[in-house]
């Protein structure tokens, strides 16, 4: 029995170290991460609705999300608080600049409205992410998924703001487009905390 066991062992660890070579062989010459990481990424972004963004936007991130549901998780969402910030920087901006129409600029203002509430939720979406234990996982978990669903309603309201045909193109266009990558990186990042949610059952 004890051959036996010892027996399997030796196998585990053949296959083990014929495993990390290839990892060793297939990562070489790439800079990036260990090709576990960048696969758990990718795999795990095909159940989100916009799985080339979702990889895209994370798999920079994979030294640090490494195979964790809960650091991919929190990883989409850091993610989209910086894009969320960043456009609305860009927002503050534009709504000053010369030449927009006051219809313009007011849905530009209530745009900036949208997204400093789209940011709170998502600062205290990370915050909690940052606290979960076993004790508050089903508390924090669903706080999480209200205020990130939250986000993308808000976003929505946003983009309807823009949908006017008496807007100018370029500027409907410009915001629009930012605006819905918010969106798809917002209903990405609910995605995967869904996901995480589900391995707690
Ligand atoms: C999220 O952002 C915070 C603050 O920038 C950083 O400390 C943390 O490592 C990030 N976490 C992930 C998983 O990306
Ligand atoms: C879990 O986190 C809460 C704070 O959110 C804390 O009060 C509690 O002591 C923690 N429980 C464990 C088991 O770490």
């Amino acid at each position: 029995m004890a051959s036996l066991c010892s027996d399997h062992s030796f196998k585990f660890l053949l296959i083990l170290l014929a495993l990390n070579s290839y990892i060793n062989f297939s990562s070489a010459g790439r800079q990036i991460a260990p090709q576990t990481n960048t696969e758990f990424i990718r795999t795990s972004c095909t159940s989100t609705s916009y799985p080339k963004l979702c990889f895209e936007s994370l798999s920079t991130h994979a030294s640090l999300i490494q195979t964790s549901p809960q650091l991919l998780a929190h990883a989409a969402l850091n993610v989209t608080l910086s894009s969320a910030k960043s456009t609305s920087a860009m927002m503050v901006t534009l709504s000053k600049s010369h030449g927009l129409q006051p219809r313009e600029v007011e849905a530009m203002q209530d745009c900036v409205e949208e997204l400093s509430d789209t940011i709170d939720e998502l600062r205290k979406s990370i915050s909690e992410m940052d606290q979960i234990n076993g004790s508050n996982f089903g508390l924090m978990i669903n706080d999480i998924q209200t205020w990130v669903s939250a986000a993308l309603t808000d976003e929505s309201t946003c983009s309807d703001g823009f949908g006017g045909k008496n807007m100018n193109g370029n500027v409907k266009t410009a915001v629009r487009t930012k605006i819905v990558t918010i969106a798809h990186l917002t209903s990405n990042a609910l995605a995967l905390v869904n996901n995480y949610a589900s391995l707690h059952g």
